[in-house]
């Protein structure tokens, strides 16, 4: 299968998807550079598919592979772990043209290509994910990280990788939960972008959940297509790109208001378009029946529907810190019809509750 591209001028990128592609010396060979390669995983992904990933390379014209082994975890996501990783390319001497690969998910992937972004002021990147999530979401775009205790992604960098290499056969041993949670993000793409899209996951979505490698494939890259043009169009999200934030903005009330790691990412997304496509109903922009439609193929797709009962209150109060309110106004991304979206503000707040009141337990 042809890759795909992420248009962004001299940054611009293949995105390569497929099953068995990990083992691929010529998609590494064309980034190796002189040779040296940092490479950040952690304890769960490296038994499963460093050395395949490590012979590959080599394959490719790498000399110098230095293994990076960071815990496991959204912990990791932080400054300690940042050290970790400078410490490990300073004591391997890893100069500006070191080659950073993040083999891994979302948490692996942001926190090494933050590294990468500001090591000796920002050295090559290539993203080779292993959960749905990452494959379909935190890979792409150059959105980089890491967590501050006040607050998620709050230090981070847009940075490019030279390429992405998915393999959807990795996804064979991901947990199940993990697999459901990528695929809120997989969804998401469909509601806000493309309804023929939403279409095929509605007849496709059980053997999505079986792992059917073609299936899985082409979820992947009609998700990463319509990203990629996403990101093309507003790199640095001063306009159409926080629409993928669709059901973030609930998503991320549940996730803080729970203590993160409670629920999962993509769970919390979940219950959370639930609630922006209520919302969208009761501002008058979304038909009751694609509300429903909204609800059912999530519902599915085995992801929860219906938000915690934090309280309207601290639902609320959990959104203003959210990265895209505006002068203390919450910003929510509705839809117009199933496939087609819009960043509003201004929003009523009698409607906000109304739409908690709909969609939590
Ligand atoms: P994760 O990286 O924690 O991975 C989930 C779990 O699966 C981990 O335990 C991991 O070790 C394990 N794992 C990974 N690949 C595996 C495999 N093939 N087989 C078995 N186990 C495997 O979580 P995630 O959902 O991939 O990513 C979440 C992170 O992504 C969050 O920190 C979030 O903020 C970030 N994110 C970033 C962006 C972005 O644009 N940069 C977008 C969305 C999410
Ligand atoms: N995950 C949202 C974005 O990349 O912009």
């Amino acid at each position: 299968m042809p890759a795909l591209r992420v248009d962004l001028g001299a940054r611009a990128y293949p995105i390569h998807i497929g099953a068995g592609l990990l083992d691929d010396a010529t998609l590494y060979a064309p980034h190796i550079g002189g040779g040296a390669v940092a490479l950040v995983t952690n304890p769960v992904v490296a038994p499963l598919y460093l050395e395949r990933l490590e012979r590959a390379l080599r394959a490719a014209g790498a000399r110098a592979i230095t293994r990076i082994v960071v815990p496991d975890g959204e912990q990791a996501k932080g400054w300690q772990t940042l050290e970790q990783v400078f410490d490990a390319l300073l004591a391997a001497r890893c100069g500006r043209d070191t080659l950073v690969v993040a083999l891994g998910g979302g948490v692996v992937g942001d926190l090494a290509g933050f590294a990468a972004a500001v090591y000796q002021r920002g050295v090559p990147f290539l993203q080779v994910p292993t959960t749905l999530l990452a494959q379909v979401d935190s890979s792409v775009g150059g959105k980089t990280a890491i967590n501050h205790a006040r607050g998620k992604n709050m230090i981070g960098a847009f940075h490019q990788p030279l390429a992405v290499v998915a393999d959807v056969a990795t996804l064979d041993t991901l947990p199940e939960r993990e697999l459901r949670s990528g695929l809120a993000e997989v969804v998401k793409h469909g509601f806000i972008l493309d309804a023929a899209f939403v279409a095929w996951l509605e007849a496709n979505v059980e053997k999505l959940l079986a792992r059917d490698r073609d299936a899985l494939a082409h979820a992947v890259r009609r998700s990463c297509e319509l990203k990629a043009q996403v990101v093309a169009a507003d790199e640095r999200e001063t306009g159409a790109r926080a629409l993928l934030n669709f059901g973030h903005t609930f998503g991320h009330a549940i996730e803080a208001g729970l203590g993160y790691g409670e629920w999962l990412h993509g769970e919390a997304v979940a219950a959370g378009m639930v609630m922006a496509a209520e919302l969208s109903v009761r501002t008058g922009t979304l038909a009751a029946a694609e509300a429903a439609r909204v609800r059912a193929l999530l519902e599915r797709a085995r992801l929860p529907v219906r938000g915690p009962s934090l309280g309207a209150e601290r639902y609320l109060e959990l959104m203003q810190v959210d990265k895209k309110a505006a002068r203390g106004r919450v910003r929510f991304v509705l839809l117009d019809a199933i496939g087609r979206a819009s960043l509003r503000d201004g929003v009523d707040e009698r409607l906000v509750r109304e739409a908690l009141a709909a969609a939590t337990r």
